[in-house]
């Protein structure tokens, strides 16, 4: 990752390849903000911008010369959107347009962003908006010409801000930093090929990931396919019986001395998901190396939460397998055996991060925690009915809503879906407790109630990725494409709610 500082220097004398400044939209035109440049080098600036075609839009980033006034070679002009009524830009503006300016300016050597920065808050949102937006995965290349492009990334990012030096500032940016470690890993996970990413290469990253943290307090323990089998957990057996490579739990738990709370996270960790015997169309599988991506979420929020020392324990469950057709496939119509004794018949082999997702939950409510959280890549119908930016979570009303406001202030978007009980009896079955599949339509609600079986009274919210997990789209904002790290921002937020209570 770049090295990032905060300094409250002038911008005018940052003596960097780039400085960043913001720009908006303003009723006659285009405003400069962030960083008092000197004042005819703004009155230019906004004087040209009509005829630059520069509108201070979201996502709009313009490089021209700095010319002789500023220090820096190029300025870079990025876009805020328009002001609130209250003339101030929103924390996730401001983490967009830091993203969109540091994408914009891979091969640049020193970065300087004066952004109108207004509290800690804010400060640490720029700093995360950065650090996310000058994310590269460069894995798999290498030639030269692609290396150097796509992996130069700004070595240095110097912030400029007023309070840079308070105690609560630098703590805004060490928090930064350590949030956006874990969502560009969580990325990287998301990105890596399933013939490197399989169940237990995966349980070797997450061993790998505590040691290199250097946190105290954290514990992996493994349950490879033999142990799976003698531990009753038949969701993950049946599923990962298809492929070559078998299934995983792995227990990631975070244990500080005293701890305020205790928080499960539940991740679906499909390490590529071909649909099984029920094989999906040719056509876009190949995105199905992303169906991994709450797993990778709650490995990288229990690592943050130990490299934070917070005061809650963070135990996360990763429901590792390999969905594939193959001899020893399990088949339509097999019925399967999920931990605690509740039988269910695999009508659809498709729907098999719910078989997954039971296993841990029971394994995770087992323990006691006080709230269980699961994040899967769970249904389709995720993206039906709200897309590839907005995620959905279902549950307790109360961890539901302490979910949605989570992710407000992490700025990712997640909005609150019904589990309707009349749903619930779609997934009836003829000869087992449960059905895997029901109604297709509410199918997202229908795979939520699902696993709402498996809960118990432990309060519990599903959280479903399956869209934003995954940006098949171009990048925007602090979004590159392919893994975006989504759920991270706000698991980590809600942990660190939960110290509060
Ligand atoms: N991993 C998929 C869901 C998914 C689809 C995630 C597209 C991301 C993008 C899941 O395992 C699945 O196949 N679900 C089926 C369920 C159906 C068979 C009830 C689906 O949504 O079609
Ligand atoms: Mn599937
Ligand atoms: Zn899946």
């Amino acid at each position: 990752m770049a090295e990032l500082t905060v300094s409250s220097k002038n911008p005018a004398g940052a003596k960097v390849d780039a400085l960043v400044v913001g720009t908006h939209t303003t009723s006659d035109g285009v405003a400069i903000v962030g960083g008092d440049l000197p004042r005819p080098v703004v009155a230019a600036l906004e004087h040209l911008a009509p005829a630059l075609g520069i509108t201070g839009a979201a996502d709009e980033v313009r490089k021209l010369p700095a010319g002789p006034e500023l220090k820096a070679d190029v300025l870079v002009l990025v876009g805020l959107g328009a002001r609130r009524a209250d003339g101030t830009f929103s924390a996730e503006a401001l983490r967009r347009a830091a993203g969109a300016a540091l994408r914009a300016l891979a091969g640049t050597a020193s970065v300087a962003v004066a952004l109108p920065v207004e509290d800690e808050a804010e400060l640490g949102a720029v700093a995360e908006g950065a650090l996310l937006g000058a994310y590269a995965f460069a894995r798999y290349r290498t030639d030269e010409a692609a290396t150097s492009a796509a992996s130069r990334l700004p070595a240095t990012v110097e912030i400029l801000a007023g309070s840079a030096r308070s105690s609560a500032a630098k703590a805004a940016v060490e928090r930064a930093k350590v949030v956006a470690a874990a969502v560009n890993a969580t990325r990287d996970l998301v990105n890596a090929a399933p013939n490197d990413l399989f169940p237990a290469a995966f349980a070797d990253v997450a061993k790998q990931a505590v040691k290199d943290s250097g946190a105290k307090g954290l514990k992996v323990t493994v349950l490879d396919d033999k142990a799976l089998a003698a531990g009753g957990y038949g969701g993950l057996v049946g599923v990962g019986q298809g492929s070559a490579r078998g299934p995983r739990l792995v227990k990631v738990a975070y244990a500080p001395s005293r701890p305020a709370a205790k928080v499960a996270l539940v991740g679906k960790g499909i390490t590529f998901d071909s649909g099984g015997i029920s094989i999906k169309p040719a056509k876009g599988m190949e995105a199905m190396k992303s169906d991994m991506a709450g797993a990778a979420a709650v490995l990288q929020t229990v690592v943050a939460a130990a490299r934070l020392g917070l005061p809650v324990a963070v135990t996360g469950w990763l429901c590792l397998a390999e969905n594939m057709p193959s001899g020893t496939a399990q088949r339509p119509s097999d019925v399967i055996t999920i931990r605690g004794g509740k039988t269910v018949e695999v009508l659809n082999t498709d729907a098999e991060g719910r078989l997954v997702m039971a296993d841990g939950l029971v394994a995770a409510v087992e323990e006691k925690p006080d709230v269980v959280l699961d994040v899967a890549t769970l249904t389709g119908a995720q993206m039906v009915a709200l897309g590839n930016r907005v995620s959905a979570v279902m549950g307790a009303d109360d961890v539901r809503a302490e979910v949605v406001a989570a992710a407000d202030a992490a700025g990712e978007q997640f909005w609150p879906m019904p589990l309707p009980e009349e749903l619930g009896a779609s997934l009836k079955s003829k000869v087992a407790d449960l059905a895997n599949i029901g109604d297709r339509f509410g199918g997202m609600l229908v795979a939520g109630l699902f696993l709402q079986e498996f809960v118990g009274e432990t309060p519990w919210a599903h959280l479903d990725i399956a869209g934003p997990a995954f940006n098949e789209g171009s990048a925007h904002g602090y979004t590159p494409v392919g893994g975006t790290g989504v759920a991270v921002r706000t698991l980590l937020g809600l942990v660190e709610g939960r110290a509060q209570r």
